[in-house]
């Protein structure tokens, strides 16, 4: 099933809104913006980072049954599913700017969660149709690093928060990682995702910016945790599906990309992913820490 066209003509009509793109700037010409890309291994890599960091990073307040909830920057519906199995009774609307992940996040959520029911929307998190204080709560999962202007993304998504509602951001950053054992290459190929990151006007090390994030967009009660993965052999199920499947899977797939803007050349990036590799073997380890911020719309 795909959503082949801005009304949602494979999809029920109530169930995907047309797509707010500003004047010249299409979804497809921001998707192609993603530091990450739309692959099917992405799409993998992202189930694969819900489902081994789902009880990490969805511990914490729970949202009741019947609470009006938007998950915006959706992608292809890994962290969907985790929020509809831990609330049930949820209403849950979910968004994202590209319509390809959002079919793939129907598709997962049919094939997870049969009965569940969604309201899927196309378009822009900048410029939602829904009216003011039109949810209870808003959940947004690895999106904010993305994008160029976080602070006007959080004030666009306050406008549709009622309040009293809750907002959750849930961030990487980078710079947390490190790894044994340590080596000069692998640390470069880390940076080189970082740098492209910032070149397409993302930040791969905004976890550490939530706080002042939030409050300057005007969230109060902001609280931030720090949710910190540490794999080493005596969790081979993390070594696998964290250390593996999802940190180096995401610095090995901007390869072509760190190569084209004469970061590196072929054979360092191979040796630096080589290297970091060495993390997911008998005695290596590796920490990341991510972000996680719950603030109220006041
Ligand atoms: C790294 S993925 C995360 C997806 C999902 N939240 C998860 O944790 O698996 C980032 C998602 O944000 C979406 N995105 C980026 N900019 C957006 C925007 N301006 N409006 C809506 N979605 C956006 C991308 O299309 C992509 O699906």
């Amino acid at each position: 099933m795909t959503i082949t066209s801005a009304t949602g003509a494979s999809a029920p009509a109530s169930a995907v809104l047309a797509p707010a793109a500003s004047p010249g700037t299409s979804p497809a010409a921001d998707e192609q913006a993603y530091v990450h890309g739309y692959s099917p291994t992405e799409a993998r890599r992202l189930g694969d980072q819900a489902d081994t960091l789902a009880a990490l990073l969805h511990a914490g307040p729970v949202y009741p049954p019947g609470s009006r909830v938007l998950e915006a920057g959706c992608g292809v519906g890994a962290q969907t599913v985790h929020l509809l199995n831990a609330h049930p009774g949820l209403l849950l609307t979910a968004a994202d700017i590209s319509a390809e992940s959002l079919a793939r996040a129907r598709e997962r959520v049919a094939e997870h969660l049969p009965d569940a029911e969604v309201r899927w929307h196309h378009g822009d998190l900048h410029r939602l149709p829904f009216p003011d204080d039109a949810f209870d709560h808003v959940f947004v999962c690895f999106v904010l690093e993305h994008l160029a202007d976080p602070a006007a993304a959080l004030t666009a998504l306050r406008r549709v928060l009622r309040p009293g509602g809750t907002l959750t951001v849930i961030e990487g950053d980078h710079g947390s990682a490190f790894f044994h054992p340590r080596g000069e290459a692998a640390q470069r190929v880390v940076d080189h995702l970082v740098r492209l990151q910032a070149d397409g006007g993302g930040d791969g090390l905004l976890g550490r910016r939530l706080y002042p994030l939030l409050t300057r967009a005007g969230f109060g009660d902001v609280a931030v945790e720090p949710r910190t993965v540490y794999v080493d052999g005596a969790r081979p199920d993390l070594v696998e599906g964290f250390t593996r499947r999802t940190f180096v899977a995401m610095v090995e797939a901007v390869r072509a990309d760190a190569v084209a803007a004469g970061l590196t050349t072929a054979e360092a990036f191979d040796l630096g992913v080589a290297e970091l590799r060495r993390a997911a073997e008998p005695g290596g380890t590796l920490h990341y820490t991510f972000f996680k911020a719950v603030a109220v719309n006041p």
